[in-house]
């Protein structure tokens, strides 16, 4: 198999390895288990640290090959960085980083079997889990449609890399990691959905992936287009009209939670291509709207992740998946339609096709499941990465208590929010000459309207509204992630199933 990783723990004494990984702190030595490793070298720590110059400065290494005294080809002493003042306050995701920057690194020395002592009374099983994490966070690849694989020493990758984390106490740690490692397999499945192209991945092998989860005792609904049309879903049906390939709206429900408990829903943006439709887009950069099904890619692997870990709370998912095309049965700009909700919305600009989508499809969640919260996801304005660019995504919410919640699990999982007003200033702007509202209200406030419009289809449910569209494709790399799409939304909206809805 290429490119394989394996993440295994054991219990001290280290035992026989490939490469040895330890950690020395900033300005520090190695500590505990690193020092009596390096003790056994006989090597002189204050010339070969001096050498190199290595001040144990968070992503420094100093690279011993076939250290004596240690049955080890290689030790990697790794700098862990500066202890902070107060181990308590280091978010989590700082080990999550640790863990993505080792992968990076073993991944760029080329070597396939590793130790890594990981001693020391800060490593929490939580913190051990979180390295895990990141290890295999880093070591994703999308290189599914290349026909030649680079080989070893090409590109410094090896086909596989075996890891051993050497840990205090190995049975929390294995839960803390099988744990946690629920929500990453949810992320990796994200990526998937997002990196794959469009030819690929249609509505129906959307739907097909989402159908899988029934295996993890997730129940599985779809609806095709006949159903949607006697509900009146005529406002996603006008985005899907000019494409070739079918709508379908996917329900998920994980029923983790009390007999009779009211869902958490998620709702997400499924768009398998948007060419923008008649109002259709520039090409330059078209191919990145491959990625306009990241909201429910996001649902999808949250829901894979809350099933894979059995989540003591009840959620659903609903995903609308479309295709926007350009043909002599597309929308026109100027048509008018009625939502389910009795809502009539002018088209007056076909690449506004987002929210069309989650207007029926937000007003049928709340409707059917009569959520305690309903959250959706999509990737719905150029403007939100303008404005935020790719570290934050917006954040726009009729519950200030729902919108706290969802800010510190943004904090919490390293995928950030920030929250952007609403008011009924912008809610004018939506207003339409011919209909009770227009899809597009211009340039200005251009991610506002788009949250004034879905909120006309929320009812009074507690709902917030996350336009991921700077966020979920594009990504930069990052510790964590080189990949273009980097999952954004599962480690958030896990987080805040968590923290807030689990067991209560
Ligand atoms: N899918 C796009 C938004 C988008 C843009 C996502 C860039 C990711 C990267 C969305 O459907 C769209 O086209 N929005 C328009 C809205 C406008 C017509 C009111 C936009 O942002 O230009
Ligand atoms: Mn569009
Ligand atoms: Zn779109």
């Amino acid at each position: 198999m290429l490119h394989e990783l394996t993440i295994e723990t054991a219990p001290f004494p280290v035992g026989a390895t490939g490469t040895l990984v330890v950690y020395a702190a900033d300005g520090g030595n190695p500590e505990g288990v690193a020092a009596q490793i390096w003790a056994a070298t006989g090597l002189d720590w204050a010339r070969a640290s001096a050498a190199v110059g290595f001040k144990g400065k968070q992503g420094q290494v100093l690279d011993i090959v076939a250290p004596p005294g240690v049955d080890a080809e290689r030790l990697l002493v790794l700098g862990s960085g500066k202890p902070p003042a107060d181990a308590e306050i280091v978010p989590a995701t700082a080990w999550t980083d640790r863990g993505g920057s080792l992968a990076g690194k073993l991944l760029g020395v080329r070597v396939e079997k590793v130790a890594v002592v990981l001693d020391g009374a800060d490593v929490t099983p939580e913190r051990a889990g979180e390295v895990a994490a990141g290890l295999r966070l880093r070591h994703y690849r999308f290189d599914k449609y290349k026909s030649r694989k680079p080989k070893d020493g090409e590109n410094g990758d090896p086909e596989s890399l075996a890891v051993t984390l050497y840990v205090a106490d190995k049975p929390a740690v294995d839960r803390a990691i099988a744990d946690r490692m629920a929500t990453v397999a949810g992320t990796l499945l994200a990526r998937d959905l997002v990196n794959e192209p469009a030819n690929e991945l249609g509505t129906l092998e959307f739907a097909a992936e989402a159908q899988k989860l029934a295996d993890l005792g997730v129940v599985v609904e779809v609806l095709d287009e006949n159903r949607m049309r006697k509900l009146g879903m005529n406002s996603l049906l006008a985005v899907s009209q000019g494409s070739a390939r079918p709508p379908r709206l996917v329900l998920l429900q994980w029923h983790g939670g009390g007999e009779g408990e009211a869902p958490i829903a998620f709702v997400g943006k499924g768009v398998v291509f948007d060419t923008g439709g008649i109002s259709i887009k520039p090409a330059a950069g078209m191919e990145d709207m491959k990625g306009d099904m990241g909201g429910a890619a996001a649902v999808t692997g949250l829901m894979h992740a809350l099933a894979t870990r059995k989540a003591r709370a009840s959620v659903v998912g609903v995903i609308g998946l479309v295709e926007n095309m350009v043909s002599g049965t597309a929308t026109r700009p100027g048509d008018i339609v009625k939502a389910m909700s009795g809502t009539t919305i002018e088209i007056n600009n076909t690449d506004a096709e987002g929210r069309l989508v989650l207007a029926d499809a937000l007003w049928y969640t709340q409707d059917r499941f009569k959520p305690r919260v309903m959250v959706d996801l999509a990737t719905l304005t150029g403007a939100i990465g303008v404005a935020l660019g790719q570290d934050h995504a917006g954040l726009f919410s009729n519950n200030d208590e729902l919108a706290g919640k969802l800010i510190a699990a943004g904090l919490a999982s390293g995928e950030k929010l920030w929250r952007l007003p609403m008011g009924p200033a912008y809610e004018k702007l939506i207003e339409s000459r011919f209909a009770d509202i227009k899809n597009s209200a211009g340039r200005h406030a251009g991610s506002i309207t788009a949250a004034h419009f879905l909120r006309r289809f929320v009812n009074d449910v507690p709902w917030a509204h996350l336009d991921i569209a700077g966020a979920a494709m594009g990504a930069n790399s990052s510790e964590v992630n080189t990949s273009w799409a980097p999952g954004y939304g599962v480690a958030l909206l896990d987080r805040l199933v968590r923290d807030n809805y689990e067991g209560n």
